[in-house]
């Protein structure tokens, strides 16, 4: 495993990740197909009704996913505190990457390290009320960065535009300090924002709702990446 996150992109202008909390809870996999392989990662939402105010999926979901892909890219977005509590049980799952948030440690960099350690992409996101300053002590031993924004716990919501000052202060800091990380938002993402969002700097597109809540999701995802391609 490469430390920077560059190698996760394979040369691709931007990466699609749909997210599963918008799937069929009855039906995760039949989802997932239902969208046609229109996607690159695999985004989990792993929620622990206290760091935010829902629950969704625990290590067996991650267990299963990998199982019935073993090739996919995996990639597991806990909000839950304290964020160091949860690393071990799922690096046992075998995902790709454990984002982690900043606002759910106390030891941001030693929950990182954690991860890294587990031979896992480490990756740290922000909620939408908190600055980038608050990671930039650990942007050059991480991966990616998730931006939030909306404030986590629910699929559906609406995209709030001002995220984008922080993606664009992050490709400014990444190119400053020479590093890789990824650059990932998370949230009311969508056909109408996602040409803004990769002209911003954005590598990594999460939808939820935008693909899953779509009848035809292989035509949703399809429709993003020819908005996100202009
Ligand atoms: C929200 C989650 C998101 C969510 C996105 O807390 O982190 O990944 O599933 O859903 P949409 O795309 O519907 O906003
Ligand atoms: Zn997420």
């Amino acid at each position: 495993m490469s430390q920077g996150g560059f190698d996760m992109k394979k040369g691709k202008k931007f990466l699609l990740a749909p997210s599963i909390l918008s799937a069929d809870p009855l039906a995760i996999a039949d989802s997932i197909e239902r969208t046609g392989g229109e996607f690159d990662w695999i985004h989990v939402d792993v929620m622990d009704g206290h760091f935010v105010p829902n629950l969704s999926f625990g290590p067996p979901v991650v267990s299963a996913l990998r199982a019935r892909y073993p090739d996919a890219f995996i990639d597991v977005h806990i909000m839950v505190e304290p964020a160091e509590d949860f690393i071990d049980m799922f690096a046992v799952t075998r995902p790709d990457l454990i984002t982690l948030h900043a606002e759910a440690t106390n030891h941001v960099s030693m929950a990182l390290s954690r991860v890294r350690s587990l031979g896992i992409h480490p990756g740290v996101s922000i909620n939408p009320g908190t600055s980038v300053c608050l990671i930039e002590p650990v942007l050059s031993s991480i991966s990616l960065v998730l931006v939030m924004a909306v404030n986590p716990g629910f699929g559906g919501q609406k995209f709030m535009p001002e995220v984008l000052l922080k993606v664009r202060d992050l490709v400014r800091f990444r190119a400053v300090h020479d590093l890789e990380f990824l650059i990932e938002v998370d949230g009311g993402v969508g056909m109408d924002n996602a040409a803004d969002l990769v002209s911003s700097g954005c590598d990594v597109l999460v939808a939820g709702s935008a693909i899953f809540g779509d009848h035809n999701s292989a035509e949703a995802a399809r429709r993003i990446r020819r908005q996100a391609g202009l």
